[in-house]
């Protein structure tokens, strides 16, 4: 079992490895950085239209939660060993001392966004589903991001 494991926990990691390589050190902390501020740009359209402000509009609704989508693998390839620090990165030291927890997070968010995308079907179900999809947001910010300062 330990064996299996083990085995296991390698190939994950260096097919984690090989997902990243394509942005190091800097390249990925602003690579990762405008991923994520596109996801909170799609929040944004998905947040006025949950509240009301903007009509419900199905494609809408989807293509936000496949922009969430994209752009969560994105970053979750930009976490490399390299890029702890540096380009004003907002990132805790926790996202390399518990990798296995943050990918998971990472993983339940793209696919809470890729389930939210095609079962947002009226607007009933696309405000429970953007609720399912938010609630990951600030789970994974409380570990593993600084705070932005208020401004
Ligand atoms: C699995 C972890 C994780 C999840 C889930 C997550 N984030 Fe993030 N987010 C981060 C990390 C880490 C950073 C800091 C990146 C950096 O500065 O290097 C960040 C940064 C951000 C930023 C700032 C980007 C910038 O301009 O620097 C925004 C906006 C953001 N996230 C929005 C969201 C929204 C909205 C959701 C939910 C729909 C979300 N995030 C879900 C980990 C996550």
């Amino acid at each position: 079992m330990i064996r299996y494991l083990s085995v296991a926990a390698l190939i994950a990691a260096s097919a984690t490895i090989a997902y990243a390589q394509g942005a190091t050190g800097t390249a990925a902390i602003t690579e990762r950085k405008a991923a994520m501020k596109a996801v909170g740009g799609a929040n944004k359209g998905l947040t006025d239209m949950a509240k009301g402000d903007v009509a419900f509009d199905a494609a809408k609704a989807a293509a936000g939660f496949q922009t969430m989508e994209t752009n969560f693998v994105k970053a979750k390839a930009l976490f490399p060993d390299d890029s702890k620090t540096g380009g004003d990165t907002a990132a805790l030291p926790a996202v390399w001392e518990k990798k296995a927890d943050f990918a998971a997070k990472m993983d339940k968010a793209i696919a809470d966004a890729k389930t939210a995308a095609t079962a947002s079907k009226d607007e009933a179900s696309f405000k429970d589903q953007h609720k399912q999809v938010v609630s990951s947001c600030g789970g994974c910010h409380k570990d593993y991001r600084v705070p932005p300062a208020k401004k």
